[in-house]
């Protein structure tokens, strides 16, 4: 593959940015806890809701500066991305555009799909067009997002965490993974089940290109299609696993009670959903700032995950023990009994999971 990151221009762009959401996570966000513990502490409060802790937290000398820093780094950092793309377009664009002549795997792509409207109204992540908007959209994502997760997430380490933690032993004929992206929640599937079917879906025809062009590159049998996450295209009762990465926050209640209920029409008896998503803490300063993220980086859907009760979705969708299992995506993943203590921001990972009834 060639790398969209090569060149010591693009390299030096790319390092500024990270340094500046290092910044923000690692020294910024544990500034403004201490901010607001001391006042909390000063005004005798007990804050046990974000909701109560977001007011106060309003009122803080560092907080303009905390979410100016988290939207601001980030606009930077899709402008470094693009810039790079940019300049290796020619190079980046052959690649997809010469699909490989006997792939081990497939791409199925549907021209005639409707993206929904809430998929397309807003720029998700503040990625200028989102993920979907031209050919180019997929390769920036896939650089920006290293950045997002501060480069601890290059070798996709949680992502193979979640196959290997969350999920039962195999063997499975067929595994799904919606809203795949360029599909590196879907190549530890590959991995470590190599007898079972895998698929990755999503709505962006650019990046189930790239998805489907590494994968073959890495010589992963996996197919691609692209296809709503709320209508699969799969037979019911035919799935093994229906995973998910970073999928349902991208969404309305609705669609992911939809989502919810097409997973286990799809499922076999005995079937597992399995979902990385992020959920509330209970810590409530932190919880504040995650709903917050939601607004600042134009991603609506994350506030309003947190209010759903989605386990009540999975039970109304025939699913059974749905939970929330918290998730360590430094090397434990779900073996882990609470969420590690850490200073700095990061995300508030959680594993969806419930079961279809043998
Ligand atoms: C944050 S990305 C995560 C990608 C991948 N799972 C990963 O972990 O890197 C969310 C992906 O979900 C896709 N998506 C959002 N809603 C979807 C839906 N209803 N059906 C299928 N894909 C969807 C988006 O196009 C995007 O590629």
């Amino acid at each position: 593959m060639v790398d969209a990151i090569r060149t010591l221009d693009d390299r030096s762009q790319l390092d500024f940015v990270l340094g500046l959401r290092k910044r923000w996570s690692g020294t910024l966000y544990p500034a403004l806890r201490r901010e607001f513990e001391s006042e909390t502490a000063a005004r005798g409060l007990e804050v046990d809701d974000p909701k109560q802790a977001m007011p106060v937290m309003h009122d803080l000398p560092l907080y303009p500066w905390f979410s100016w820093m988290e939207r601001g780094q980030q606009k930077m950092m899709w402008r470094a991305v693009s810039d790079a793309v940019e300049r290796h377009w020619p190079e980046l664009r052959a690649q997809i555009e010469q699909l490989p002549d006997s792939p081990k795997g497939g791409l199925e792509l549907d021209p005639e799909l409707e993206l929904p409207d809430w998929y397309t109204a807003y720029d998700i992540h503040v990625q200028p067009g989102g993920v979907w908007s031209d050919d180019s959209s997929a390769f920036v994502y896939e650089e920006g997002a290293k950045v997002v997760m501060l480069r601890e997430n290059d070798e996709y380490l949680f992502h193979r965490l979640l196959v290997e933690t969350a999920v039962p032993a195999g063997p499975h004929e067929r595994i799904v993974d919606v809203g795949c992206g360029f599909g590196k929640s879907t190549r530890p599937f590959a991995d470590i089940f190599p007898e079972a079917e895998v698929w990755g879906l999503d709505l962006s025809a650019p990046c189930l290109k790239l998805a489907h062009v590494q994968a073959e590159q890495l010589d992963k049998r996996i197919y691609f299609r692209q296809a709503d996450a709320r209508s699969t295209g799969f037979d019911g009762d035919s799935v093994d696993v229906v995973s998910g990465t970073m999928v349902l926050h991208e969404m309305p209640p609705e669609a992911v009670r939809d989502v919810l209920m097409e997973s286990a029409r799809i499922l076999r008896p005995g079937g597992v959903v399995r979902f990385l998503e992020f959920a509330v803490t209970g810590d409530a300063f932190r919880d504040a700032t995650v709903y917050e993220h939601g607004d600042r980086n134009n991603e609506p859907f994350i506030p309003m995950l947190f209010d759903a009760d989605v386990e009540g979705f999975c039970r109304e969708a025939g699913l059974v023990n749905p939970r929330w299992l918290p998730f360590d995506e430094r090397g434990r993943g779900v073996d882990i009994e609470d969420r590690p203590e850490r200073d700095e921001w990061h995300f508030p990972w959680a594993v969806l999971a419930a079961e279809k009834p043998e």
